[in-house]
């Protein structure tokens, strides 16, 4: 008789058991790196009032006990002291990072530790993510956080990507049949569906509904995965409700803009070193993430140029003094390219191909489609570009058959972070206190779900102003700025209530 045992299936072109027994896989584990991350999320703490405020606010009441939130946003530092103060409040949690580069591994490392734990005895979240996945461990991680005795009862998505695998999910499960993997209009979605393929052999054909049942609301962080959002109401497929971080006042206007002036010249300089003074920049979009993008490269004298489609932002771009080009015409005067617009095919090849020698070229977006990165890898494997790995992150594409590079031979450009989101792929994000905003009013939407989420049906809310106010409030002291108090004579002359909100829902900052 054949004693040899089958040797569990793997998932894709992974190591890795489809489903793991592992309690968590970060990087790196070791007493220095959990070390490194804690200092790093005690430091960061002090710069998140925000966090810190709820914490003390809710102490001792548990508002999100019996909540089981699966979590997949960048894992950083500042998402290491979301995650404990959830956990704080009460929660369960099961976490990934929602981009293959974003991981501090060490904040990863910290994170399973716990404040509580160490190395060898860690106390802390399942965390699955580490720097520079694959595609196919990206997903094998969304996976195995969601993947979660009795199910997880909220997620907390930025971008949209675990919202996205269990609504595919419990779609083709309803409807009989996964699409071939050969019908795939991008590598990503050839994954996803090889992942919902793998899924449906070890568990059969009834694992999603019950997890998607079982779900009782999204909170979405950011502009992409917002609009997949409105595309599923639109659609009728949206199968639980969601809240809408993003549009809240203290989140995008704050994180999509402030953030960004931080993080973009942050990973440029980062990655190249190079001097941005005086270089001619092109930000291609002018909406909140462009602006900060704008004013990250003006703050480094860089002169600027914007790209957009909408005639409201292109005369606020006119008003600042900012040219407004369209890429065609101009891709061969910039050293600097930034995509900023979220939607896909901004840089194309025939762009690429026209670009100076050494032109930088990145993208501050949410996902990599905005930059053709798969037509130029098409070339490498024709043989007609050579990619350069100048470090991790950064690479050298050079062109064989153009004939503006040295010499009158062909040119390179060098693209960061593989067209993923730079600031987070080449550097370490928003700072703190920007990102303190936007996890406050992730917290407060979590906690709203978790209270009351069947009282939305199946929408898309943004938290009432008062909370965001409330929000901005809990972020005043830290720079000692003090309010004017509105009198009763005044407020009724404005026709706004003492203690606010403020603002009518139709004003727009
Ligand atoms: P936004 O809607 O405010 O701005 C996008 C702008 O791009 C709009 O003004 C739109 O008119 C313009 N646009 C669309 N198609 C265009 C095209 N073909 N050419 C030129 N302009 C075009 O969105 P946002 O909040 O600025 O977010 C932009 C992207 O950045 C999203 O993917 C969002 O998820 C992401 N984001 C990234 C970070 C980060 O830290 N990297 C932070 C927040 C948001
Ligand atoms: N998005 C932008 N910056 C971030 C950060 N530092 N942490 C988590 N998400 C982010």
């Amino acid at each position: 008789m054949n004693a040899t045992k089958a040797k569990p299936a793997t998932f894709l072109d992974t190591n890795f058991p489809v489903f793991t027994t592992e309690p968590h896989k970060v990087a790196d584990l070791s007493a220095e790196t959990v070390r490194f991350g804690r200092k790093e999320l005690e430091l960061a703490l002090i710069e998140m009032p925000g966090l810190a405020s709820l914490r003390e606010e809710y102490k001792g009441k548990f508002p999100l006990k019996g909540a089981k939130i699966m979590g997949s946003l960048h894992m950083t530092i500042q998402t290491g002291v979301l995650i404990e103060t959830l956990v704080e409040l009460g929660a369960e949690i099961r976490w990934v990072s929602c981009n293959i580069f974003s991981t501090q591994d060490h904040a990863a490392a910290a994170t399973v530790a716990g404040p509580e734990g160490t190395a060898d005895d860690p106390k802390g979240v399942p965390v699955y993510a580490w720097k520079g996945e694959t595609l196919s461990e990206y997903w094998w991680c969304t996976l195995q956080a969601l993947n979660w005795e009795g199910g997880p009862n909220l997620i907390l998505d930025d971008g949209g990507d675990a919202t996205l695998l269990v609504h595919l999910g419990a779609e083709y499960e309803n409807s009989g049949t996964i699409p071939s993997p050969d019908t795939a209009t991008s590598d990503e979605h050839r994954i996803i569906l090889k992942t919902l393929h793998a899924v449906r052999e070890d568990k059969g054909d009834n694992f999603w509904r019950p997890m998607a049942a079982n779900i009782r609301g999204v909170s979405e962080e950011t502009t992409t995965g917002v609009m997949r959002l409105y595309e599923r109401v639109e659609a009728e497929t949206l199968l639980f409700p969601a809240i809408n971080v993003n549009d809240s006042v203290t989140k995008s206007k704050f994180d999509n803009i402030y953030g960004c002036r931080h993080s973009l010249v942050d990973a440029i300089m980062r990655a190249t070193d190079v001097l941005i003074a005086g270089k001619k920049a092109l930000v291609c979009g002018f909406g909140d993430v462009g602006k900060g993008s704008i004013q990250s490269l003006q703050g480094q004298s860089a002169r600027v140029s914007i790209t957009e489609i909408d005639p409201i932002c292109a005369l606020q771009a006119c008003m600042l003094g900012i040219d407004v080009v369209e890429l065609d015409e101009s891709v061969a005067d910039f050293d600097i390219f930034v995509t900023s617009t979220g939607n896909k095919d901004i840089i194309r090849l025939e762009h690429m191909l026209k670009m100076k020698h050494n032109a930088i070229v990145c993208n501050i977006g949410h996902f990599d489609n905005e930059i053709d990165m798969a037509g130029v890898e098409d070339l490498v494997a024709k043989g007609e570009c050579e990619k350069i790995e100048i470090k991790a992150q950064v690479h050298e594409f050079k062109f064989k058959n153009t004939t503006h590079g040295p010499n009158g031979k062909g040119h390179s450009i060098i693209v960061l972070a593989e067209g993923r989101l730079v600031n987070l792929g080449c550097a370490t994000g928003h700072p703190s206190f920007v990102m303190s905003a936007s996890f406050t009013n992730q917290t407060m939407a979590q906690i709203e779900l978790h209270q009351n989420a069947e009282a939305y049906g199946k929408s898309v809310v943004v938290l009432p102003k008062h909370l965001d106010e409330k929000v901005a409030r809990l972020h005043l002291d830290k720079f000692g700025a003090k309010l004017t108090t509105l009198s009763e004579d005044q407020a009724s002359y404005i026709g706004v209530p003492q203690a606010g909100p403020y603002k009518g829902d139709a004003y727009r900052y």
